[in-house]
């Protein structure tokens, strides 16, 4: 199939880059007037127009615009019916952390999801994803945490598991067992039992998480759940610094975490102990948006020579949306991100963060063809500028047209 008459295809990049760093962030190849090739599902060529191939099936994209698929690299899409009540709560003054010590929160969702069974689990999760995909999401992770005893962790995973042969998008998952204490557990006895579970999660799992933050879990219990881990062969992706300066950050890259995620709380030890590492810092302006916590200092990180990753983190209770478009203008608007940063922050640097920019996350020869082809007149930087207008033609997933 050839896509013809591109008005700009963007998120070119050479084939063997894996993510993008300080100035390179500000860069992305554009070509004007294009054409794009799949075969096989994979973006087979692309160039000026003209110099097109005559033969195939081909769709005119009448000047419309070509971009990589958003890739959303922390998610929580798999839970169990909603939150809203805590919304209401929430406006009427309680923070996120009163509203978790007074037994809603995580533990809500967690109470939610014991009660609720498998398949009724995947398919109030495949809704989320559907509309994910719709809105030019080509790859995910979803995390467990929900769970918090072993058999719904497991649970969760085997979701997880089911969504990810079930749908065109790439999806990887993450063991997050040590999201919050399980109910009937004592502190100690929990972090003992997540390590526990570690052998059987990594028989689903490709990573382990742990929301290391003030109230949550300490330094050295992240210390302990990671060693466990990585005896699995899980590499870390961590909650860090989004409730307080944890330390969240430095016990991550310690264990080559691949992304230390949230980030709303840094000081310049965190940017020291980033620097020249290959965990990706990965910020989730739609949580900072809904909580009306702070914004991560993206600009400041990338300033320092370092990546910036931004990821949805969708969950009924800090941030419930998995529009990675809204992310893009939140990042532009709020964080001061230009278009190209941003764009570079939703598509490469989260395919780096979930271990996936090998394979998608850019315009790149050989890569998945996860892409989105936009409406006639959209531009990059309309994208964030017109926020909430619907730019989206066509998305495709591993070159399938998704409808
Ligand atoms: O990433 N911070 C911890 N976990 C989620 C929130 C989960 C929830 O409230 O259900 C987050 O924001
Ligand atoms: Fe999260």
């Amino acid at each position: 199939m050839i896509i013809r008459n591109i008005g700009e295809l963007v998120g070119i990049v050479p084939e063997g880059v894996l993510r993008k760093q300080g100035a390179g962030m500000a860069e992305t190849g554009v070509l004007k007037d294009a054409w794009l090739a799949v075969g096989d599902g994979r973006i087979a060529g692309f160039g000026p127009m003209g110099t097109e191939p005559s033969d195939g099936e081909s769709v005119d994209a009448e000047g419309g615009m070509v971009m990589p698929a958003f890739c959303d690299s922390h998610t929580h899409v798999v839970y169990a019916g909603s939150r809203d009540g805590e919304f209401l709560d929430k406006i009427n003054g309680l923070s996120y952390e009163e509203i978790a010590a007074r037994g809603g929160g995580i533990l809500n969702s967690s109470d939610l999801l014991h009660e609720t069974s498998e398949d009724e689990l995947f398919r109030q999760a495949l809704v989320r994803v559907r509309e994910m995909m719709a809105k030019g999401t080509g790859a995910l992770e979803i995390k467990s945490g929900y769970g918090l005893n072993p058999e719904d962790e497991l649970k969760m995973l085997r979701v997880i598991r089911r969504i990810r042969e079930s749908v065109p998008a790439l999806v990887k998952s993450t063991f997050l067992g040590a999201h919050a204490v399980g109910r009937g557990y004592t502190h100690e006895g929990y972090v003992q039992a997540v390590v526990d579970m570690m052998p059987k999660a990594a028989e689903l799992a490709d990573f382990v998480d742990v929301f290391c933050d003030e109230g949550f879990f300490t330094v050295d219990d992240t210390d302990r759940i990671l060693t466990a881990g990585a005896a699995c062969g899980l590499r870390p992706k961590i909650h860090a610094n989004e409730l307080a300066v944890s330390g969240g950050v430095q016990v991550g890259v310690k264990h080559g975490a691949l992304s230390v995620d949230h980030l709303e709380r840094t000081t310049d030890a965190e940017i020291e102990a980033l620097r020249g590492s290959a965990t990706m810092p990965t910020m989730l302006p739609g949580s900072s948006f809904f909580l009306g916590i702070p914004f991560g200092r993206a600009k400041e990180f990338i300033a320092d020579g370092l990546g910036v990753a931004l990821a949805s983190d969708s969950n009924p209770g800090s941030s419930p949306s998995g529009d990675m478009r809204f992310v893009m203008a939140l990042g532009c608007i709020r964080m001061r991100l230009t278009p190209v940063q941003a764009l570079n922050a939703v598509t490469l640097n989260s395919a780096y963060a979930m271990g996936v920019s090998d394979v998608t996350g850019s315009v790149t020869p050989g890569k998945r063809a996860d892409l989105i082809l936009t409406h006639p007149g959209w531009t990059l930087t309309k994208i964030p500028y017109l926020y909430q207008t619907p730019f989206i033609r066509q998305v495709f997933l591993g070159g399938q047209v998704l409808v």
